[in-house]
């Protein structure tokens, strides 16, 4: 049966978070504020809209890993997060994130995920956008490496996302997203490479999933363990910003942007729900 797109999507997609939500104003001050110095957007993450970096140390990602086996309550509480944050935003991390936005970041959200091999794979295993605004960043913490567990995730670069995007693929509704484009891209004579890169444990892969189309692979061989982090641009460092404001969160909503900004709780503010 074929696709039903949603010509239009993405720019409606784009007003909600941009505009309507204060996302670019955000932006905009951030940037106007900045006052460190920057490699003026040089960096592979900054020209190609991803780029893997090695981050946290082996015996770290062990004891997350167990943490996330035990349900620990440790992983939603902010102290800690803000520890873990610590050993993640190393200083590599840090200049490829202010080199992007042009400004400093916060940390809006941070979530763990385990998935096994026979599980019921959601949406997110197939290929989309996130809603969200324009200029933001995901980062996905490896806590294993594909070698051990078969997982992945796959991208399609800036180019080809636009393609898919103008044929109104990318923010069609969530129960139409497809496993495999190859078909569609056939339909419409657009270039389909996905791109996936081999992680190790410990690796990082810092992507703006607002412009990339990105899809989960699945794990076939062991437990697929991932940390999530949701980063958007600040008007003050981020641990400044953790010390002020009730960040990271613990849900994928987003605050709109306002006086209060970064909403303190999740009723602050009138959040939209994402749909990464
Ligand atoms: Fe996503």
């Amino acid at each position: 049966m074929a696709t039903a797109l949603n010509p239009g999507g993405d720019v409606r997609i784009k007003m909600l978070y941009d505009r309507d939500a204060g996302y670019a104003r955000l932006h905009t001050v951030c940037q106007q504020t900045f006052r460190r110095p920057t490699t003026g957007g040089t960096s592979h993450l900054s020209r190609n809209g991803m780029e893997k970096l090695s981050v946290l140390a082996p015996e770290d990602c062990a004891v997350v890993r167990q943490m996330i086996d035990l349900g620990s309550p440790f992983l939603s509480n902010r102290l800690y997060l803000r520890a873990l944050l610590e050993k993640i935003l190393t200083d590599e991390v840090d200049n490829r994130i202010s080199d992007y936005f042009g400004s400093e970041y916060l940390p809006l959200w941070c979530r763990t995920y385990r998935n096994d091999p026979g599980g019921e794979q959601g949406v997110s295993f197939r290929w989309h956008c996130d809603g969200g605004p324009s200029k933001h960043l995901k980062l996905l913490l490896y806590l294993n490496g594909s070698d051990v567990h078969g997982g992945n995730t796959q991208f399609l670069n800036r180019d080809t996302t636009a393609a898919f995007k103008s044929i109104g693929y990318v923010f069609c509704d969530i129960n139409e997203r497809l496993g495999d484009l190859s078909a569609l891209s056939h339909e419409h004579d657009i270039p389909y490479q996905p791109l996936r890169a081999r992680v190790s444990e410990g690796d990082a892969i810092l992507f703006e999933p607002a412009n990339i189309l990105h899809k989960g692979v699945w794990p076939t061989k062991g437990s697929r363990y991932l940390l999530q982090i949701c980063i958007v641009p600040s008007p003050v460092a981020w641990r400044d910003a953790c010390s002020r404001y009730a960040i990271p969160r613990g849900n994928a909503d987003w605050p709109c942007v306002d006086k209060n900004w970064p909403a303190k709780t999740a009723s602050d503010a009138q959040p939209l729900t994402s749909e990464g």
